[in-house]
Protein backbone atom coordinates (compact mmCIF):
# COMPACT_ATOMS: atom_id res chain seq x y z
CA UNK A 1 0.00 0.00 0.00
CA UNK A 2 1.59 3.69 -0.86
CA UNK A 3 1.07 6.52 0.84
CA UNK A 4 1.28 9.83 0.32
CA UNK A 5 1.65 11.91 4.50
CA UNK A 6 0.42 14.91 4.28
CA UNK A 7 1.89 16.88 7.69
CA UNK A 8 2.47 20.07 8.99
CA UNK A 9 5.00 20.56 12.15
CA UNK A 10 6.52 23.58 13.37
CA UNK A 11 9.37 21.56 15.95
CA UNK A 12 9.36 18.23 14.32
CA UNK A 13 7.00 15.96 16.35
CA UNK A 14 4.61 15.69 14.09
CA UNK A 15 6.94 15.32 11.00
CA UNK A 16 8.71 12.11 12.75
CA UNK A 17 5.28 10.85 13.16
CA UNK A 18 4.84 11.05 9.16
CA UNK A 19 8.36 9.67 8.10
CA UNK A 20 7.54 6.41 10.89
CA UNK A 21 3.93 6.38 8.81
CA UNK A 22 5.49 6.27 5.49
CA UNK A 23 7.97 4.00 6.29
CA UNK A 24 5.61 0.99 7.50
CA UNK A 25 4.06 1.72 4.28
CA UNK A 26 5.53 0.84 1.02
CA UNK A 27 7.93 1.85 -1.14
CA UNK A 28 6.93 4.99 -3.17
CA UNK A 29 5.25 6.11 -0.31
CA UNK A 30 5.69 10.09 0.25
CA UNK A 31 5.55 12.56 3.37
CA UNK A 32 4.56 16.08 1.74
CA UNK A 33 4.93 19.11 4.31
CA UNK A 34 1.88 21.59 3.81
CA UNK A 35 1.66 24.94 4.43
CA UNK A 36 3.67 26.45 1.66
CA UNK A 37 0.86 27.91 -0.90
CA UNK A 38 3.37 28.40 -4.08
CA UNK A 39 4.69 24.40 -3.28
CA UNK A 40 1.85 22.33 -5.92
CA UNK A 41 0.84 18.89 -4.21
CA UNK A 42 1.89 15.75 -5.34
CA UNK A 43 -0.90 13.19 -7.70
CA UNK A 44 -3.62 12.25 -4.65
CA UNK A 45 -4.37 9.47 -7.67
CA UNK A 46 -1.11 8.10 -7.54
CA UNK A 47 -1.40 6.83 -3.68
CA UNK A 48 -3.73 4.37 -2.30
CA UNK A 49 -3.92 6.06 1.13
CA UNK A 50 -3.56 9.45 2.34
CA UNK A 51 -2.21 10.70 5.89
CA UNK A 52 -2.77 14.30 7.02
CA UNK A 53 -1.05 15.03 10.12
CA UNK A 54 -0.70 18.01 12.38
CA UNK A 55 0.35 19.67 16.01
CA UNK A 56 -2.77 20.85 18.16
CA UNK A 57 -3.19 24.35 18.63
CA UNK A 58 -4.88 25.45 21.40
CA UNK A 59 -7.26 22.71 21.14
CA UNK A 60 -7.77 22.39 17.26
CA UNK A 61 -6.09 22.22 13.88
CA UNK A 62 -3.63 25.15 12.92
CA UNK A 63 -5.86 27.13 10.25
CA UNK A 64 -2.71 26.00 7.74
CA UNK A 65 -4.29 23.13 8.21
CA UNK A 66 -7.83 23.55 7.66
CA UNK A 67 -7.10 25.47 5.20
CA UNK A 68 -4.94 23.16 3.20
CA UNK A 69 -8.08 20.88 3.55
CA UNK A 70 -10.11 23.53 1.76
CA UNK A 71 -7.63 23.33 -1.13
CA UNK A 72 -7.65 19.69 -1.68
CA UNK A 73 -8.98 18.47 -4.77
CA UNK A 74 -12.58 16.46 -4.68
CA UNK A 75 -11.64 12.77 -4.06
CA UNK A 76 -12.40 9.08 -2.66
CA UNK A 77 -9.27 7.93 -1.72
CA UNK A 78 -9.39 7.01 2.17
CA UNK A 79 -7.66 9.28 4.69
CA UNK A 80 -6.19 8.29 7.95
CA UNK A 81 -5.64 11.39 10.59
CA UNK A 82 -2.82 11.77 12.81
CA UNK A 83 -2.73 14.86 15.66
CA UNK A 84 0.16 15.27 17.88
CA UNK A 85 0.32 17.29 21.28
CA UNK A 86 1.45 17.85 24.67
CA UNK A 87 -1.30 17.25 26.85
CA UNK A 88 -3.88 14.08 27.04
CA UNK A 89 -7.05 16.65 27.65
CA UNK A 90 -10.21 15.53 26.80
CA UNK A 91 -10.43 18.95 25.32
CA UNK A 92 -7.87 18.24 22.72
CA UNK A 93 -10.48 15.09 21.29
CA UNK A 94 -11.82 17.08 18.69
CA UNK A 95 -8.95 19.00 16.81
CA UNK A 96 -9.46 17.58 13.68
CA UNK A 97 -13.33 17.57 13.71
CA UNK A 98 -13.37 20.93 11.35
CA UNK A 99 -10.86 18.92 9.15
CA UNK A 100 -12.68 15.80 8.79
CA UNK A 101 -16.28 17.80 7.74
CA UNK A 102 -13.94 19.18 4.87
CA UNK A 103 -12.65 15.64 4.05
CA UNK A 104 -16.35 14.31 4.11
CA UNK A 105 -17.53 16.70 2.36
CA UNK A 106 -15.27 16.69 -0.76
CA UNK A 107 -15.89 13.04 -0.75
CA UNK A 108 -12.96 11.36 1.24
CA UNK A 109 -13.39 8.62 3.70
CA UNK A 110 -11.72 9.49 6.74
CA UNK A 111 -10.84 6.32 8.70
CA UNK A 112 -8.87 7.40 11.48
CA UNK A 113 -8.10 10.54 14.17
CA UNK A 114 -5.57 9.04 16.23
CA UNK A 115 -3.82 11.20 18.96
CA UNK A 116 -0.05 10.82 19.30
CA UNK A 117 1.35 12.41 22.98
CA UNK A 118 4.60 14.63 22.08
CA UNK A 119 6.76 16.95 24.04
CA UNK A 120 5.38 20.10 24.34
CA UNK A 121 7.54 23.31 22.14
CA UNK A 122 6.00 25.93 23.65
CA UNK A 123 5.68 27.26 27.26
CA UNK A 124 7.85 24.73 29.26
CA UNK A 125 9.80 21.58 28.22
CA UNK A 126 9.01 17.63 29.01
CA UNK A 127 12.21 16.15 30.97
CA UNK A 128 14.12 13.89 28.52
CA UNK A 129 12.53 10.64 29.91
CA UNK A 130 9.08 12.00 29.50
CA UNK A 131 10.11 13.22 26.24
CA UNK A 132 11.26 9.87 25.57
CA UNK A 133 8.83 8.13 27.46
CA UNK A 134 6.08 9.54 24.60
CA UNK A 135 8.18 8.74 21.36
CA UNK A 136 9.02 5.32 22.40
CA UNK A 137 4.74 5.18 22.79
CA UNK A 138 4.33 6.96 19.62
CA UNK A 139 6.38 4.78 17.34
CA UNK A 140 4.88 1.53 18.67
CA UNK A 141 1.10 3.30 18.12
CA UNK A 142 1.99 4.05 14.57
CA UNK A 143 2.67 0.63 14.19
CA UNK A 144 -0.46 -0.58 15.51
CA UNK A 145 -2.67 1.99 13.36
CA UNK A 146 -0.63 1.00 10.22
CA UNK A 147 -0.73 -1.91 10.68
CA UNK A 148 -5.02 -1.69 11.31
CA UNK A 149 -4.90 0.31 8.06
CA UNK A 150 -3.35 -2.64 6.27
CA UNK A 151 -5.52 -5.14 7.64
CA UNK A 152 -8.74 -2.95 6.41
CA UNK A 153 -9.68 -2.05 9.75
CA UNK A 154 -10.93 1.40 10.04
CA UNK A 155 -12.45 3.52 13.14
CA UNK A 156 -15.36 4.80 13.05
CA UNK A 157 -14.45 8.61 13.62
CA UNK A 158 -17.24 10.29 15.08
CA UNK A 159 -17.12 13.43 17.55
CA UNK A 160 -19.92 14.07 20.25
CA UNK A 161 -22.10 16.81 19.48
CA UNK A 162 -21.94 17.74 22.90
CA UNK A 163 -18.30 17.99 23.59
CA UNK A 164 -16.71 20.22 20.76
CA UNK A 165 -18.36 23.42 21.90
CA UNK A 166 -15.08 25.04 22.88
CA UNK A 167 -13.52 24.82 19.91
CA UNK A 168 -14.51 28.24 17.84
CA UNK A 169 -13.75 30.10 21.18
CA UNK A 170 -10.01 28.48 21.16
CA UNK A 171 -9.84 29.75 17.04
CA UNK A 172 -9.15 33.27 18.19
CA UNK A 173 -5.20 31.65 18.13
CA UNK A 174 -5.91 31.70 14.53
CA UNK A 175 -5.60 35.67 14.24
CA UNK A 176 -3.52 35.74 17.23
CA UNK A 177 -0.48 34.00 15.14
CA UNK A 178 -0.89 36.53 12.60
CA UNK A 179 -0.62 39.38 15.19
CA UNK A 180 2.09 37.73 17.35
CA UNK A 181 3.86 36.83 14.81
CA UNK A 182 4.70 40.75 13.79
CA UNK A 183 6.39 41.04 16.71
CA UNK A 184 8.94 38.21 16.85
CA UNK A 185 12.24 39.45 17.74
CA UNK A 186 16.02 38.89 17.00
CA UNK A 187 18.82 39.67 19.03
CA UNK A 188 21.79 39.96 16.93
CA UNK A 189 24.41 39.82 19.12
CA UNK A 190 23.74 35.92 19.19
CA UNK A 191 22.40 35.43 15.53
CA UNK A 192 25.24 33.68 12.78
CA UNK A 193 23.07 34.76 9.91
CA UNK A 194 22.75 30.88 9.37
CA UNK A 195 19.57 31.04 7.59
CA UNK A 196 17.93 28.52 9.25
CA UNK A 197 14.95 30.24 10.18
CA UNK A 198 14.27 31.71 6.84
CA UNK A 199 14.51 27.88 5.14
CA UNK A 200 12.24 25.88 7.39
CA UNK A 201 9.79 28.27 8.45
CA UNK A 202 6.95 25.84 7.36
CA UNK A 203 4.68 29.02 5.70
CA UNK A 204 7.51 31.21 4.06
CA UNK A 205 7.03 34.11 7.03
CA UNK A 206 10.98 34.40 7.26
CA UNK A 207 13.01 36.74 4.90
CA UNK A 208 16.02 37.75 5.47
CA UNK A 209 17.81 40.52 3.60
CA UNK A 210 21.18 42.80 4.26
CA UNK A 211 21.64 40.59 7.53
CA UNK A 212 18.49 41.60 9.21
CA UNK A 213 15.97 38.67 9.44
CA UNK A 214 12.00 39.94 8.82
CA UNK A 215 8.76 38.26 10.04
CA UNK A 216 5.69 38.56 7.49
CA UNK A 217 1.63 38.38 8.56
CA UNK A 218 1.62 34.92 7.82
CA UNK A 219 2.71 33.26 11.49
CA UNK A 220 1.31 29.94 12.41
CA UNK A 221 3.02 29.99 15.32
CA UNK A 222 4.12 26.82 14.98
CA UNK A 223 7.57 27.91 17.08
CA UNK A 224 10.16 25.86 14.66
CA UNK A 225 11.94 29.16 14.21
CA UNK A 226 12.32 29.82 17.79
CA UNK A 227 12.77 26.45 18.95
CA UNK A 228 15.05 25.38 16.25
CA UNK A 229 17.32 28.35 15.98
CA UNK A 230 20.89 27.08 16.86
CA UNK A 231 22.29 29.99 19.19
CA UNK A 232 18.32 30.37 20.76
CA UNK A 233 18.57 34.05 19.27
CA UNK A 234 14.60 34.35 18.25
CA UNK A 235 12.01 35.62 20.69
CA UNK A 236 8.47 34.85 20.17
CA UNK A 237 6.55 37.38 20.23
CA UNK A 238 4.23 39.35 22.34
CA UNK A 239 4.47 36.85 25.79
CA UNK A 240 8.85 36.76 25.01
CA UNK A 241 10.66 34.56 27.24
CA UNK A 242 7.55 32.98 28.45
CA UNK A 243 6.64 31.05 25.42
CA UNK A 244 10.14 30.58 24.43
CA UNK A 245 12.06 26.53 24.59
CA UNK A 246 14.86 26.31 22.26
CA UNK A 247 16.22 23.36 20.99
CA UNK A 248 15.74 19.72 19.91
CA UNK A 249 14.54 17.45 22.28
CA UNK A 250 16.45 14.30 20.26
CA UNK A 251 13.86 11.99 20.23
CA UNK A 252 15.64 9.45 17.94
CA UNK A 253 18.93 9.81 20.10
CA UNK A 254 17.36 9.82 23.35
CA UNK A 255 15.11 6.41 22.80
CA UNK A 256 18.54 4.50 22.90
CA UNK A 257 20.06 6.46 25.55
CA UNK A 258 20.36 4.08 28.82
CA UNK A 259 21.21 6.58 30.86
CA UNK A 260 17.83 7.88 30.50
CA UNK A 261 14.90 5.67 32.56
CA UNK A 262 12.28 4.26 30.74
CA UNK A 263 8.99 3.87 31.46
CA UNK A 264 9.11 8.21 33.00
CA UNK A 265 9.66 7.98 36.57
CA UNK A 266 9.73 11.93 37.15
CA UNK A 267 6.38 12.07 38.44
CA UNK A 268 5.03 13.64 35.11
CA UNK A 269 2.85 10.65 34.40
CA UNK A 270 1.08 11.37 37.50
CA UNK A 271 0.10 15.03 36.89
CA UNK A 272 -4.05 14.33 37.05
CA UNK A 273 -4.83 17.02 35.45
CA UNK A 274 -3.43 16.14 32.06
CA UNK A 275 -4.81 12.73 31.94
CA UNK A 276 -1.34 11.29 30.99
CA UNK A 277 -2.25 8.09 32.83
CA UNK A 278 -5.52 7.60 30.96
CA UNK A 279 -3.75 7.96 27.93
CA UNK A 280 -0.85 5.29 28.44
CA UNK A 281 -3.27 2.87 29.84
CA UNK A 282 -5.03 2.75 26.86
CA UNK A 283 -2.06 2.98 24.47
CA UNK A 284 -1.09 -0.53 26.67
CA UNK A 285 -3.81 -1.84 26.13
CA UNK A 286 -4.10 -1.68 22.43
CA UNK A 287 -0.43 -2.50 21.97
CA UNK A 288 -1.00 -5.59 24.49
CA UNK A 289 -3.65 -7.07 22.21
CA UNK A 290 -1.47 -6.61 18.94
CA UNK A 291 1.24 -8.13 20.58
CA UNK A 292 3.42 -5.01 19.58
CA UNK A 293 6.71 -4.40 21.99
CA UNK A 294 7.88 -1.04 22.88
CA UNK A 295 11.69 -1.72 22.24
C1 LIG B 1 0.60 27.73 19.45
C2 LIG B 1 0.60 26.38 20.11
C3 LIG B 1 -0.55 25.91 20.72
C4 LIG B 1 -0.55 24.66 21.33
N1 LIG B 1 -1.72 24.21 21.87
C5 LIG B 1 -1.75 22.99 22.43
C6 LIG B 1 -2.99 22.49 22.96
O1 LIG B 1 -4.05 23.12 22.86
N2 LIG B 1 -2.98 21.28 23.56
C7 LIG B 1 -1.82 20.54 23.68
O2 LIG B 1 -1.88 19.46 24.28
N3 LIG B 1 -0.65 20.96 23.14
C8 LIG B 1 -0.60 22.16 22.53
N4 LIG B 1 0.57 22.61 21.96
C9 LIG B 1 1.77 21.71 21.94
C10 LIG B 1 1.95 21.06 20.57
O3 LIG B 1 0.71 20.59 20.06
C11 LIG B 1 2.91 19.85 20.61
O4 LIG B 1 4.11 20.20 21.19
C12 LIG B 1 3.10 19.29 19.22
O5 LIG B 1 3.56 17.96 19.30
C13 LIG B 1 4.08 20.08 18.37
O6 LIG B 1 4.20 19.45 17.12
P1 LIG B 1 5.24 19.88 16.00
O7 LIG B 1 6.61 19.64 16.58
O8 LIG B 1 4.95 18.98 14.85
O9 LIG B 1 4.99 21.32 15.69
C14 LIG B 1 0.62 23.85 21.35
C15 LIG B 1 1.78 24.33 20.73
C16 LIG B 1 1.77 25.58 20.11
C17 LIG B 1 3.03 26.07 19.45
S1 LIG C 1 18.12 30.44 12.77
FE1 LIG C 1 18.79 31.81 14.43
S2 LIG C 1 20.99 32.08 14.07
FE2 LIG C 1 20.13 31.26 12.18
S3 LIG C 1 19.62 33.09 10.93
FE3 LIG C 1 17.76 32.56 12.08
S4 LIG C 1 17.89 33.80 13.95
FE4 LIG C 1 19.94 33.79 13.07
S1 LIG D 1 7.63 32.65 11.63
FE1 LIG D 1 8.39 31.08 13.04
S2 LIG D 1 6.62 30.55 14.33
FE2 LIG D 1 5.82 31.71 12.57
S3 LIG D 1 5.24 30.09 11.10
FE3 LIG D 1 7.36 30.68 10.60
S4 LIG D 1 8.66 29.24 11.73
FE4 LIG D 1 6.58 29.12 12.60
Amino acid sequence: MKSLIFYFSGSGNTKLIARTYASKFDAGSLVFPIGNPNVGIPNIGDFDIIGLGFPIHAFNAPEVVVKFAKSLPKGDKKVFIFRTSGEALHFNDHAARKVVRILRKKGYEVIQDFHYLMPYNMIFRHSPEMAKHMWIYARALVTYNTNKIIRGEYDKVRYSVFRGWHLPLFRIEWWFAHINGRHFKVDYDKCIQCGLCEKTCPVGNITIADGKIKFGKNCAMCMGCSFNCPKAAITPGIFKKKWKINGSYNLERIANDESIPFPCQDGTLKKRLLKYERYYKRADFLLNNEGISLK
